[in-house]
């Protein structure tokens, strides 16, 4: 990467399962970028509520807890389970707790060289100027497939009917919410990976990002 060259960001948005993450994993490992799941930011912040007992629907206490959150200590193995992401799902609706998540998902992007950062609201709302959008889709079963998979690798069970039921309310409730619902931006490159494996989706990601970082 060149000295003096603005930091590179790289958003990826997309619904639940589409293979967000393990895109944004490879991309940021080739260019020697940062990576931050900003989905771990939300679970975090309804952990934090959940363990201490409070409630999910005080969304002044949960902006403070969202504005106290440390990035750096951000497990995906923790924070993966089920109840959680229901749980992040109600209080991303908040718009004190977005603005405070936002501020410091900005900030994690503002560290050199750059990063990829994968989300929701990341091409609308968290880098409009990033180097390059990309909006990752995939049909209902070919996430529901992907996620029973996981679960099933890490040692669950899993019905695909009861995850694809779940997938299409976890949509409904992030793309029906009034403050940055999840929606490809307008200038966002569109992968669907739904018979794409992930290695040709990081391929077809690569040749054009390679593209915008040579203008
Ligand atoms: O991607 P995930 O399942 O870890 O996300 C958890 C919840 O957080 C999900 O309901 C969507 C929400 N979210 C959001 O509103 N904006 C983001 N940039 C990332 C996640």
């Amino acid at each position: 990467m060149n000295p003096g060259r603005p930091n590179i960001i790289i958003a990826i948005d997309g619904p639940a399962a589409a293979g967000k993450g393990t895109l944004s994993r490879r991309l940021a490992a080739h260019y020697g970028l940062h990576h931050l799941d900003t989905g771990l930011t939300y679970r975090a912040t309804a952990k934090a509520l959940l363990d201490r007992g409070l409630p999910l629907d005080d969304e002044a206490l949960a902006a403070d807890v969202a504005r106290g959150l440390d990035l750096s200590g951000l497990d995906r193995s923790v924070l993966a389970v089920h109840d959680v992401g229901e749980a992040a799902s109600k209080v991303a609706v908040m718009p004190k707790v977005r603005r405070a998540l936002v501020e410091a998902q900005r900030a994690f992007a503002a560290d050199p060289p750059g990063a990829v950062l994968d989300g929701r609201d990341i091409g609308t709302v968290v880098c409009p100027d990033a180097l390059i959008k990309f909006y990752v889709t995939a049909s209902p079963q070919g996430r529901a497939r992907r996620r029973c998979e996981e679960v099933i690798r890490g040692g669950g069970t899993a019905d695909i009917a009861d995850i694809i039921a779940d997938l299409q309310k976890r949509d409904a409730r992030d793309a029906a919410r009034e403050d940055s619902p999840l929606r490809p931006a307008d200038d966002a490159h569109l992968l669907d990976t739904t018979e794409m494996g992930i290695e040709a989706a990081f391929e077809a990601a690569r040749v054009l990002v390679d593209a915008a970082l040579e203008h």
